[in-house]
């Protein structure tokens, strides 16, 4: 592991969608750079955008003080990139040398990233570019390769369980298909978790496409044993093994309460929400904006209209991604922030802080950049969901 000049001064930043935990990582970066190592370290704002532009205040143990359990992030957060910052004319710009430039008038001799995958690529970008980086992986998703965990994934598969588990009444309450659209566009981690913690009935994630016959079997079987009631998780990214189905018709009826929903709001609504009913006598589906091709709106509007149950869809959104940490991702950032100041007090650098099985370690940023985990066929939370019965619509 190559080592060099033991850092003086460095700076920290979030990047990316923010998550719980955030927090505790920076003021488990900041706590022991301040009073253990004697290292000063600079907040960035507003993710690489800061770095761009400069903006930035010396952080002191007070700024760190109470924030463990709370949601958000102190230092805020974006999605920018350096190499490719957005201008007002739409158009993007490569501003890597204006990040270099304010590393070096900071004076910082590393500069720590929290953050996912694109995170990740622009530190490893940056490292090229001179910088000396470290990151610290943080994601709802959990899809970091190198690491078994990410802070802010056990808080948000707490959301969503929790979620799902309310679902759960009120659909056999009312005989209800319930579906929860969970985040995750590339990597179904959140919603394999999430849906087995919840006990859904049918988990729809972007690594196994499913088959809408498949998906009405299951929920035909379920009925035959007399459960009258279901709950299908599906992630944001799942897709259909057959996407070039034609698109499901819309009744003549909803598509006229759906232009005066849309004349309503202006003609702006992309999420007009529309009545469909479509067998006549059940009392047809609530979709928010049935035609927003949204995962949980395509698999419903097939459940309905295939098998003639009522049903409703449920996006979490954001819901997920806000709030205080738990427990675990608490100490698993409190972890993995400590561990870095350590290899920052050491002169260790351009590695990504990571959990291997029980132990915070690290591993070369290159490994990890342009990199995404997905859930592989065989992983043991998809073969435990199996074996209780679980559809993955496969
Ligand atoms: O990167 C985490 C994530 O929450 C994804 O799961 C989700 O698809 C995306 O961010 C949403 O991004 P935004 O907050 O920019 O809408």
């Amino acid at each position: 592991m190559a080592s060099s000049k033991a850092a003086r001064c460095v700076g920290i930043l979030t990047s990316g969608g923010d998550c719980p935990g955030l927090n505790a990582a920076i003021r488990a970066v900041v706590k022991p750079c301040l009073s253990d190592f004697h290292i000063e370290v600079i907040g960035i704002e507003k993710g690489f955008r800061g770095l761009v532009e400069n903006h930035s205040r010396v952080l002191h143990s007070q700024d760190v003080s109470g924030i463990m359990a709370t949601g958000g992030t102190i230092l805020g957060t974006s999605r920018e990139k350096p190499h490719r910052m957005p201008l007002p004319n739409g158009q993007t710009v490569d501003l890597t040398a204006r990040a270099v430039e304010t590393y070096n008038r900071l004076g910082l001799d590393c500069l720590v990233c929290l953050g996912g995958n694109g995170t990740h690529k622009v530190a490893h970008s940056l490292m090229k570019n001179g910088l000396n980086v470290l990151g610290l992986p943080k994601t709802i998703d959990n899809d970091l390769v190198e690491t078994d965990n990410t802070s802010g994934h056990d808080s948000a598969v707490a959301v969503a369980a929790e979620a799902i588990d309310r679902l759960h009444s009120t659909a056999e309450a009312h005989l209800r298909v319930m579906v929860i659209e969970l985040m995750g566009h590339r990597a179904g981690w959140l919603t394999l978790a999430a849906g087995l913690a919840g006990g859904a009935d049918i988990i729809l994630i972007p690594e196994i496409p499913y088959d809408l016959e498949s998906i009405c079997q299951h929920l035909t079987e379920r009925r035959r044993r007399g459960k009258w009631f279901s709950i299908v998780a599906v992630a944001e990214g799942a897709v259909s093994k057959s996407p070039a189905a034609p698109p499901v018709p819309v009744l003549k009826e909803a598509k006229k309460e759906k232009k005066n929903d849309k004349a309503e709001k202006g003609g702006k609504s992309k999420n007009a929400s529309v009545v469909l009913r479509a067998d006549g006598m059940s009392s047809g589906i609530s979709l928010d904006g049935p035609e927003d091709g949204r995962a949980s709106s395509l698999v419903a509007k097939a459940i309905q209209q295939r098998l003639g149950m009522d049903t409703r869809v449920t996006v979490l959104g954001h819901l997920q991604r806000g709030g205080a940490p738990t427990p675990f991702d608490r100490i698993l950032a409190t972890r993995f922030g400590t561990h870095a100041a350590e290899l920052l007090a050491e002169g260790t650098y351009n590695r990504m802080v990571c959990l291997k099985g029980t132990e915070v370690t690290s591993v070369s940023i290159k490994k990890v950049a342009g990199q995404v985990k997905l859930v592989p066929s065989d992983d043991p939370l998809i073969r435990a969901a199996r074996h209780v019965g679980t559809n993955f619509g496969d």
